[in-house]
């Protein structure tokens, strides 16, 4: 089946899920399917149901949150993992099982202990069973990257005379080079005589970093679904990046390959599996790290402002990041902050620009990114918090043998109240005292604290993630001293719906 339409085939939810730590609870599973939805994602791989009644409930729900992208449930080639795959998906606008089995030497005579003629047997006959239980089946050969590829033809035909409509060539263990897997792909199209019938995945994990590399090698030689997860989340070293083979598309438009993702959603839907996941990026993660964008040196700065292209491949906001992408350090010339300054509404006139830019070098000594509210500092405007809740003050008392109590001061609807609270520890004693103040009843979910720079003068992010009303609400804060993001965080989350 060759166009040249690449079907994105996300299993954030169940790849990327398995990594320990990553674990979502069916709420926040609903959530991120909804925004793999937005993203524009082909299929979603929302689970593998037999492992749980969790697992089962989730593909149940993600199947009735969204609309577009078709649901697919993962079983092993076992006749009962069918059967509740099956169940699962009921209430898909369109289902599909991923059955399947090893065929690599490994699994066939290790894991499996079995021979080759048994494996195609009970691929077949796995395949034929969930065919009557799903619009769809794809059926995977698991460490398809180290099976002979003479053996994974005879799989790759049986499976597709009895149905496959999708065959899933996964590089389990992240062994082969690009070449290697680019041309196992090649060998399949060209000698699997009944090839044609169904759509060729790519599924390459990352061992050795090339799982970009190698779903692209088979995209170039025949497959038409990519198998893909936000932030490259997955088994070990992860599965393939959504956001990079994505953007490797886009970028290359010689190659000439269609998706059908809306760029501008990436970000956003890298921040919440983040979020949600517990899984900090990499800041120099392709496409979604924070520094992807960022130009710290003055010459790149210079570059940049003078033409974009000169240091940049892809333009940030076509992948919905908004702020600039200069970086204020102490590298930075006049040039960079007069920019900011513009961008922020701020025209100087050379002598005060003069001035600024001294205390600019002065504080980019002490402090190694300066960000917006440094700058307003800088040019004498503190910018004005616009919240129903805000934070007035705040203090902690906590150490090794004392209980930790904090007291806290909002103004609240236009009136200044204080309440004070002790707790497990100096966050626990500030939410304490701030719920006392606040007439709702909220559960605090998630919290998560991220490291932005590395030294003392780390700026610490915190995440914070309440439910209210049955409701979800994030709160976002930021500053160096992590407690004071940790309050204005809960605060943030608050806001939404105080
Ligand atoms: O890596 C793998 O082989 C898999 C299969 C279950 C598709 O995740
Ligand atoms: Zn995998």
């Amino acid at each position: 089946m060759s166009s040249n339409k690449v079907h994105i085939f996300d299993t954030t939810l169940r790849d990327g899920e398995q990594v320990p730590g990553c674990q979502l609870n069916t709420i926040e599973k609903i959530e991120v399917a909804k925004q793999l939805e937005k993203l524009g994602v082909d299929i979603i791989e929302a689970g593998f149901p037999i492992s749980s009644p969790g697992d089962f409930n989730s593909v149940v729900a993600v199947s009735k949150a969204v609309t577009y992208p078709t649901i697919c449930a993962l079983t092993r080639a076992v006749k009962k993992d069918i059967e509740v795959a099956g169940d699962a998906l009921k209430y898909a606008k369109r289902g599909r099982i991923h059955t399947g089995i090893g065929t690599s030497p490994y699994h066939i005579y290790q894991k499996l202990n079995s021979n080759p003629d048994e494996i195609i047997e009970r691929a077949v006959a796995a395949v034929k069973y969930a065919k009557e239980r799903a619009d769809e089946v794809e059926f995977y050969a698991e460490d398809a990257g180290r099976s002979e590829n003479e053996f994974l033809a005879r799989v790759i035909e049986a499976v597709v005379a009895a149905g496959a409509d999708v065959v899933n060539i996964p590089d389990t263990t992240g062994y082969c080079l690009p070449h290697e897997y680019g041309s196992k792909i090649a060998y399949l199209v060209n000698n699997v005589p009944n090839i044609d019938k169904a759509i060729i995945a790519t599924h390459c994990h990352n061992d050795l970093g090339m799982a970009t590399a190698n779903t692209l090698a088979g995209v170039v030689n025949g497959a038409r679904q990519v198998e893909v997860t936000l932030n490259g989340l997955g088994e070990r070293a992860g599965n393939t990046a959504l956001e990079e083979v994505v953007m490797a598309i886009k970028c290359h438009q010689d190659l000439d390959f269609e998706v059908g993702i809306n760029p501008k959603e990436i970000i956003k839907t890298s921040k919440l599996v983040s979020t949600l996941m517990r899984m900090p990026v990499q800041a120099n993660k392709a496409i979604v790290g924070r520094n992807a964008f960022a130009h710290s040196s003055g010459i790149h700065q210079d570059g940049v402002l003078k033409n974009r292209e000169t240091y940049e491949i892809i333009d940030p906001a076509d992948v919905g990041i908004e702020e600039s992408s200069i970086v204020l350090t102490a590298r930075s010339g006049r040039a960079a902050l007069k920019h900011r300054l513009h961008v922020l509404g701020y025209d100087l006139d050379q002598e005060k620009l003069d001035q600024v830019y001294k205390n600019f070098l002065v504080l980019a000594d002490s402090k190694k990114d300066i960000g917006d509210d440094d700058l307003e500092v800088l040019v004498g405007h503190e910018k004005k918090e616009e919240r129903v809740i805000k934070l007035e003050n705040f203090q902690v008392i906590c150490g090794k043998s004392c209980i930790p109590s904090a007291t806290v001061t909002l103004i609240y609807n236009g009136k200044t109240i204080t309440e004070t609270a002790t707790g497990d520890g100096p966050v626990d004693a500030s939410f304490t005292a701030i719920k006392k103040m606040i007439p709702f009843d909220v559960v605090l979910e998630e919290y998560l604290v991220q490291a932005v720079t590395r030294g003392s003068d780390d700026i610490g992010k915190v995440h914070v993630q309440l439910s209210h009303d049955g409701r979800t609400y994030h709160g976002f804060g930021a500053n160096v001293d992590t407690l004071t993001a940790s309050v204005w965080a809960y605060l943030d989350a608050l806001s939404k719906f105080a």
